[in-house]
């Protein structure tokens, strides 16, 4: 077994330096036929603090997507691991991500999750900035009581330092040196490119609010999830035994198709996970039967994406691709999800649904009722997840167990340049290019 870790750190109350990030480090450790993670690395306050600075402070998280701001004015608000923000549209079309804290006495200036204003006003002495965040005017400034001459106010909201939008996705950080989004993003950008290539336009837009969630676990349970290709069969046997007795009961939309345990388990065996050097993983499987697809209900529409893109990636962008981009972004089905740590045993998860623009009126529907199937407080198969989410983290509090197990496939892995691998579809090959990445930011400071 691995040496236990240094945790001595952990148990003393002080400021993360160097010398902790270092340490937290070694909660990871490795070797050529072994991979283990250390309790430590899901349970203690201190190294999430330690993530806070060097994973959410520095990488590109994503913060929005633009169909959610398509008017003069619109914003929404969120995190940026613990910071929050406001993203806002201004009316020159730009977009902007401040944190959502007035500079003068702290308050949040929006408490809503979304809306439109013409301009944001502080709830406690009323300053007024602009949409993009200029100060526009301080309330009372040259009364009796009011600033001198010498007052030198703020120029407005804290700017988020970078913001870059790839095909409408929306991604910022607060490292003013961070490399280029793309740049980070490396081989995983075929996550959002496959999932835009089906529809006609190549855009997507998100009607509706988000399904929101929150877990009593920690937030890498769900990054390591999403692109799981080894729990399925277990963890979610209900709906297994559901489609057994009742056929394919989530519609023919490629979303958990099957019909029947030995079709879903077939399907579990096919495509790849690659682990990417940047912390991202992707899960993808071709469609099983292109040719059902290019003659069925759908023929047209599926025969337009074909034209686009040739047969060969026809049957990827149809296929199952699910994907978690380092640290908080993930794509599975027709869902956007975010996360964030809200304290090591609790996570924020938000869900947000999209519509195919350009794709048939009865596919969108189509997806949209076999996602609430799956997913949802009501759906067969999301609370056996966030079940599983609790029960790890309860079952972690056994520590003198120390070290979980993320072996899976280790001996089956292959190359694929720049630092990124191949492994099968149900190896843990995804999950160990998180955590190395993960390690790279504690020991380097850098989120990149
Ligand atoms: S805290 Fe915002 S105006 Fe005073
Ligand atoms: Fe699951």
């Amino acid at each position: 077994m691995p040496a236990t870790a240094d945790l001595e750190f952990l148990s003393v109350p002080r400021e993360p330096s160097t010398g902790d990030t270092g340490r937290a480090a070694s909660l990871i450790s490795e070797t050529e036929h072994r991979f283990r993670v250390h309790t430590a690395a899901y349970t203690k306050a201190e190294v999430l603090e330690l993530e806070q600075q060097h994973i959410f402070r520095r990488a590109w998280c994503y913060v929005g997507h633009e169909s959610e701001l398509t008017k003069a004015g619109d914003f929404k608000t969120g995190h940026i691991g613990d910071q929050p923000i406001l993203v806002t549209r201004s009316e020159d079309g730009g977009i902007h991500v401040m944190l959502n804290r007035c500079p003068h006495r702290g308050a949040v200036l929006c408490r809503e999750p979304g809306g439109n204003r013409r301009a944001l006003i502080c709830p406690y002495h009323a300053w007024t900035f602009a949409i993009d965040g200029r100060l526009v005017s301080v309330t009372g400034r040259d009364d009796a009581s009011g600033y001198s001459e010498f007052f030198e106010a703020p120029e407005g909201l804290y700017r988020v330092p970078r913001i870059e939008t790839y095909r409408g996705f929306v991604f910022a950080t607060l490292d003013a040196k961070a490399p280029a989004l793309l740049d980070s993003l490396g081989r995983a950008k075929i996550l959002i490119d496959r999932k835009l290539n089906q529809s006609p336009n190549g855009t997507l837009t998100i009607r509706s609010k988000p399904y929101v969630g929150i877990y009593e676990g920690n937030w890498k349970f769900h990054a390591e999830n999403i692109i799981d290709g080894y729990h399925f069969m277990y963890t979610h046997q209900s709906f297994v035994k559901l489609q057994n007795k009742f056929g394919d009961t989530t519609g023919d939309f490629g979303v958990h198709k099957g019909g029947s345990a030995s079709e879903m388990k077939k399907i579990r065996t096919r495509g790849s996970v690659w682990g990417c050097e940047g912390g991202h993983i992707l899960n993808q499987k071709p469609a099983i039967d292109t040719q059902e697809m290019l003659s069925g209900p759908f023929a047209e529409y599926y025969q337009s994406i074909e034209k686009l893109y040739g047969a060969e990636e026809f049957q990827w962008i149809f296929g199952s691709n699910a994907g978690c981009i380092f640290p908080n972004f993930g794509m599975i089905h027709n869902q956007i999800r975010t996360w964030r740590p809200i304290a090591p045993d609790k996570t924020e998860v938000r869900i947000y649904l999209y519509d195919l623009d350009g794709a048939p009126p009865a596919f969108n529907e189509g997806m949209l009722r076999s996602q609430e199937r799956f997913y949802g407080p009501s759906g067969h198969g999301m609370p056996d997840d966030i079940e599983i989410f609790a029960a790890n983290q309860q079952g972690l509090s056994a520590s003198q167990l120390e070290w979980l197990i993320l072996e899976r496939g280790m001996a089956a892995e292959k190359p694929l340049g720049d630092g990124d691998i191949e492994g099968l579809p149900s190896s843990e090959t995804g999950h160990r290019a998180f955590w190395r990445a993960w390690r790279r930011s504690l020991s380097s400071g850098s989120g990149q």
